[in-house]
């Protein structure tokens, strides 16, 4: 007896989304690689003019246009094609916020994935990116690749702590990589200063990037292991664990958030950037994809319930916390003592 023959099945929209999720990646890519972004920087233009400027097959760009159209990379006008917001910001390779070198970086952390199976089978990671060894091979990339992805989000975070991101602020960026969460409180207030802590293969990136932004006389720079270097006490107004504590998992966490309380003057503020997912550990999707790719990745890393997240500020000597930036139930949060 087969199900068919009880009742009506629900179509297997969910299993069809996923197994296309690797096409979408692919017209993302090969419009990419084309160039097909570049042909609207300047102006809107038919799938024609198209081909004919990159000298592609009329109807094959045709259909990937259309198909960006759908993906929401593109908009289509009578019969122009045209640049929307995401696709001006972080696909043209002109954008100071282009995602090529995510997607890039992406791609070779895809080869861990196909592991996966055995992985869970085995319990070990495919590759451990935290010891300094491997940090220093991994991270320097990486940490130039994501910058895109946390600027903006981080821009509307020192948005919202200018009024402690003011005078001669003190900020110290933990595992800084390429320094995106503290550049824009540093391009907001003209005086403060940074302390950008990471490896020292991975600073070279931090040195890079802000000397680029024109913020490098107020950049200092902490080179080794956050363990190992001294922290100041009562220094800092703001501290910044950016997409860090994920990858330190929940006792080295606890040890990390202490520290920052007491290099924080008494009105300072932490920020706590993450992928976080709900008390059920039911969703958002994106935060339990992340988990597995550090159980891939690490042999601690995790990923944290908001309110498990807070509770470990409030432990650490935070007593208030507060939510910035609340992005598609991702917020970042604000710990103050
Ligand atoms: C996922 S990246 C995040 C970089 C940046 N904060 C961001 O959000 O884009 C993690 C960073 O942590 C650094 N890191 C990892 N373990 C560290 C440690 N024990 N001490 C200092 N930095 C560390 C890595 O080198 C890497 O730059």
């Amino acid at each position: 007896m087969t199900v068919l023959e009880h009742k009506a099945p629900a179509p297997p929209d969910q299993i069809m989304l996923v197994q296309s999720a690797p096409r979408a990646y692919q017209i993302l890519k090969a419009a990419m690689e084309l160039g097909v972004f570049e042909t609207m920087e300047k102006a809107p233009k038919s799938s024609n003019s198209i081909a004919k400027d990159l000298k592609l097959d009329k109807r094959g760009t045709e259909c990937l246009l259309n198909a960006l159209v759908g993906l929401n990379f593109i908009a289509r006008k009578d019969k122009m094609f045209e640049l929307i917001e995401v696709s001006r910001t972080y696909l043209l390779q002109s954008s100071d916020l282009y995602m090529g070198l995510y997607l890039k970086h992406a791609e070779q952390l895809d080869k861990g994935w196909s592991q996966l199976g055995d992985a869970v089978r085995s319990g070990k990671p495919v590759q451990e990116v935290n010891t300094q060894k491997t940090a220093e091979e991994f991270f320097p990339a990486l940490a130039e690749g994501i910058f895109p992805m946390s600027y903006a989000i981080a821009q509307m975070v020192a948005r919202d702590l200018s009024d402690v991101n003011h005078g001669k602020a003190r900020i110290l960026d933990v595992a800084a990589g390429s320094g995106v969460w503290s550049i824009p409180f540093a391009e907001a207030n003209k005086s403060a200063t940074v302390d950008a802590l990471d490896f020292p293969a991975v600073l070279e990136v931090t040195k890079k990037i802000t000397a680029k932004r024109g913020l490098a006389d107020r950049y200092n720079f902490l080179s080794g292991d956050w363990r190992h270097i001294k922290w100041k006490p009562s220094e800092y107004n703001i501290i910044v664990l950016g997409h860090i504590l994920h990858s330190e998992g929940k006792e080295e966490s606890k040890k990390l958030l202490k520290q920052c309380a007491e290099s924080l003057q008494p009105d300072g503020v932490v920020v706590v950037a993450e992928f976080l997912c709900d008390e059920q550990r039911s969703g958002p999707a994106a935060a339990l994809i992340f988990e597995l790719n550090m159980f891939l990745h690490t042999t601690e890393g995790c990923v944290f319930a908001v309110d498990e997240l807070k509770n470990m500020l409030h432990e650490a000597g935070f007593k208030h916390v507060d939510y910035s930036a609340n992005i598609a139930d991702q917020p970042v949060l604000i710990g103050s003592k």
